[in-house]
């Protein structure tokens, strides 16, 4: 295992390679051109297996080592946002309405950089899995490569993750066991009232005041009916209702997202959001249809992986530079769905003090760059020591 001096001298290629995906961001399953360039350049480090294809675009190549033993697997995601970019560096993306505003780049960037340090040095035993993974952000990319059975087919005993997080300095890193990312799950709820003039409120079922009520009610779940101890997010994002100034709306469009860290959580949720807006809108003599789906699941860190995790990041950076306490973070990931295949650990990388993640004015920080690609070597190092 090695310190972060020794993955210095893959910056200035892995920061072309990160820059030009910049430049040329692809959504959701749609990668034709960026996991082209990804399987080019695994092809020229001589990896000794590429398949391609998977889930449309996803992408799994295989190292082996110098000698027999297990397989495991490092994940990046490369898909971009349908975000406009305000950004005047040279870098900046040439495809108007999207960007890497999630630091995608950088990880395909840092996994492609580790994968060129391994097939070089093969200092491990068994075999390195390399995924790279189209439609992280949509949230099913990951769950569509599991389902396409890449654990069983390559033989993936244990696997890990990494993301970038504003806010944590560049060469520090992040980590706990149990819960580190929230579930999600999206919900659409219509108040269905009486329309009516504006002027006779008495002779309609105002939906929109109704809303106005469930709206704060649902709040009422978080704060009233919830341990103060457990994490609960409700956000109503949507609102639709009349487009005039003096019509009363028949119904009223609400939706949002509900985000949980405890499994039991996500069946109290979907069952008082019901009991609550059904409630409040009878109450009225209104009524609610109500839909909720489950999106990805919490994600959870195995104890054992995240010894492992923390292990080859100190062997990086050292130990102040790892906290293996961080709190979970109420954003989803759908690696979670990688980590109900298998044993693994997800952990935080510094990008810095940039914008934050999704937000227009965001770039992947390429001081970050060796940090990553040193990570995964130590990793491999660690688990399939010799
Ligand atoms: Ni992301």
């Amino acid at each position: 295992m090695n310190s972060i001096e020794a993955f210095r001298y893959l910056q200035p290629e892995t920061t072309a390679w990160r820059r030009q995906l910049h430049e040329h961001p692809e959504l959701e399953y749609r990668l034709y051109n960026t996991a082209g360039f990804v399987a080019e350049k695994l092809a020229s480090f001589g990896v000794d297996h590429i398949e391609t294809g998977i889930a449309e675009t996803g992408i799994v190549a295989l190292i082996e080592g110098c000698k027999n033993g297990p397989t495991i697997a490092l994940r990046a995601d490369m898909d971009a946002l349908p975000i406009i970019e305000q950004s005047k560096k040279s870098w900046c993306s040439k495809v108007p309405g999207k960007m890497h505003a999630c630091g995608h780049d950088g990880h395909t960037a840092m996994l492609l950089g580790a994968a060129k340090y391994l097939a070089a040095s093969r200092r491990f035993k068994g075999s390195v899995a390399l995924i790279f993974q189209p439609a992280e952000e949509s949230g099913e990319g990951g769950q569509r490569m599991v389902q396409a059975g890449i654990m069983d087919r390559f033989s993936i005993s244990k696997v890990f993750g990494l993301h970038n997080v504003p806010g944590i300095e560049v060469g520090h890193f992040g980590i706990c066991q149990g819960p580190i990312m929230a579930a999600l799950d999206e919900f659409d709820l219509i108040v269905k009232g009486r329309g009516g003039h504006a002027a006779k409120p008495h002779e309609a079922i105002d939906p929109v005041v109704i809303a106005a009520q469930i709206i704060v009610g649902l709040q009422a779940l978080v704060s009233r009916r919830t341990s103060p101890m457990e994490a609960l997010v409700i956000s109503v994002t949507k609102l639709n209702a009349a487009q005039a100034y003096n019509v009363i709306p028949d119904q009223v469009d609400l939706a949002g997202s509900v985000r949980t860290l405890v499994p039991g959580l996500r069946e109290f949720a979907q069952g008082q959001i019901l009991a609550a807006a059904q409630g409040i809108a009878r109450g009225f003599g209104a009524d609610v249809d109500f839909e909720y789906r489950r999106c990805a699941p919490v994600t959870i860190n195995h104890p054992g992986e995240t010894d492992l995790a923390v292990k080859a990041a100190r062997n990086l950076v050292g130990s102040a530079c790892v906290d293996e306490k961080i709190s979970p973070r109420m954003g989803s990931e759908d690696f979670a769905y990688m980590l109900e295949a298998r044993p693994g650990a997800v952990i935080f990388l510094g990008n810095g003090s940039t914008a934050s993640l999704h937000h227009p004015g965001y770039d992947f920080n390429d001081e970050a760059l060796p940090y990553g690609i040193g990570y995964w070597a130590n990793v491999v190092e660690t688990v399939l020591a010799l």
